[in-house]
């Protein structure tokens, strides 16, 4: 069974500088045609946000963090693969098909997803793996596009999708195959109407990269990064638990709620503490300890109660 990897390379030391120096200089002089199209890809474009709540006040974890130190099997499974060799996806054209139980299924185009009302939202985000960061992301709340769609009174869970292209995905190509594709996530639809989950289209004021889920992507801050599932194709509303990719490669491991959870460890590692990426100098330890529901207990917690936190990981 594939297995998360815990991190042993500080983030700072994966994009050699020149390729990172390279990318900026080419940056500037494409910006312009990307902000026409409306979204990212192996470059960013600016992209304007009104504030939006929840936001935490910590210290923000370094761009370069962000989009060099990355979890996306379809690209590798090395943290410096996604930024390494996620250039030639291609982010446009791009929809996503909204259907299942639903009075109005649509298909929205990427376009008309960026003329929502954008907001940015600073969230921690914790890895399952033990280390967490502190992103500005840019997005929607995702009940913005479930109300449009008229969920039927039969549906109980949302499933998403993340696209399938061998031909752009290196990791979706060769004999070891981390995981089965398309990457599949769901959430009760509770949870996905919350106020907190969101689509994110950007982070740190521009348009996503390919490396963080270009064009769009799914973050929910209260749970393991896992269910932030990226490049997302297809959200459907459905009757029953959605078999989850992590749950169905190893369920001792990674369950279907996956909050974040200090009191429950992973069976190969403790989840009490976690490491910042970008704090700590040389030496890195993880010694941040690591809060119930990562922090955001005071407007998640009521979605559980009456569960067994310990059973229902
Ligand atoms: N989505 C897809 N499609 N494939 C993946 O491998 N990895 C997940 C999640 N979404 C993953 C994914 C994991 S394990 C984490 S921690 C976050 O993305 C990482 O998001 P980031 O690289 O933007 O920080």
């Amino acid at each position: 069974m594939p297995a998360y990897r815990p991190p042993h390379i500080p983030a700072c030391e994966i994009t050699p500088r020149a390729i990172f120096m390279s990318r900026r200089q080419f940056m500037g002089t494409a910006a312009a045609s990307f902000v026409l199209a409306g979204a990212g890809g192996a470059l960013a474009a600016p992209l304007t946000a009104s504030p939006g709540p929840f936001a935490t006040d910590e210290t923000l974890t370094p761009k370069e963090a962000v989009t060099t130190y990355n979890n996306f099997y379809e690209f590798g499974t090395g943290k410096s693969d996604p930024s390494q060799n996620s250039q030639h996806f291609k982010p446009l054209p791009w929809s996503v098909k909204v259907d299942g139980m639903v009075g109005k299924p649509k298909e929205f185009g990427i376009e008309e997803l960026m003329k929502l009302a954008l907001e940015e939202r600073t969230y921690r985000m914790r890895c399952v793996e033990g280390w967490s960061m502190v992103i500005p992301w840019i997005g929607f709340p995702l009940s913005a596009i479930l109300d449009q769609v008229d969920p039927l009174g039969s549906a109980k869970y949302v499933s998403f999708e993340t696209v399938v292209r061998p031909g752009e995905m290196s990791g979706q190509t060769g004999l070891f195959q981390p995981l089965e594709w398309p990457y599949i996530e769901g959430l009760r639809l509770d949870e996905a109407r919350h106020p907190l989950t969101i689509l994110a289209v950007g982070l740190y004021g521009e348009t996503l990269l390919n490396q963080n889920g270009a064009p769009i992507r799914l973050v929910v801050p209260w749970k393991y990064g896992f269910k932030s599932i990226k490049s997302i194709v297809k959200i459907s509303l459905v009757e029953e638990e959605p078999q989850t990719t992590w749950k169905n490669s190893n369920a001792r491991e990674y369950g279907f709620y996956s909050n974040v959870n200090p009191a429950v460890d992973h069976p190969r590692w403790s989840q009490a503490t976690e490491q910042r990426i970008g704090e700590g100098g040389f030496f890195k330890v993880a010694n941040r300890p690591t809060l119930p529901f990562n922090g955001y207990g005071e407007q998640v917690a009521g979605l559980y109660e009456g569960m067994d936190l310990k059973a229902n990981y």
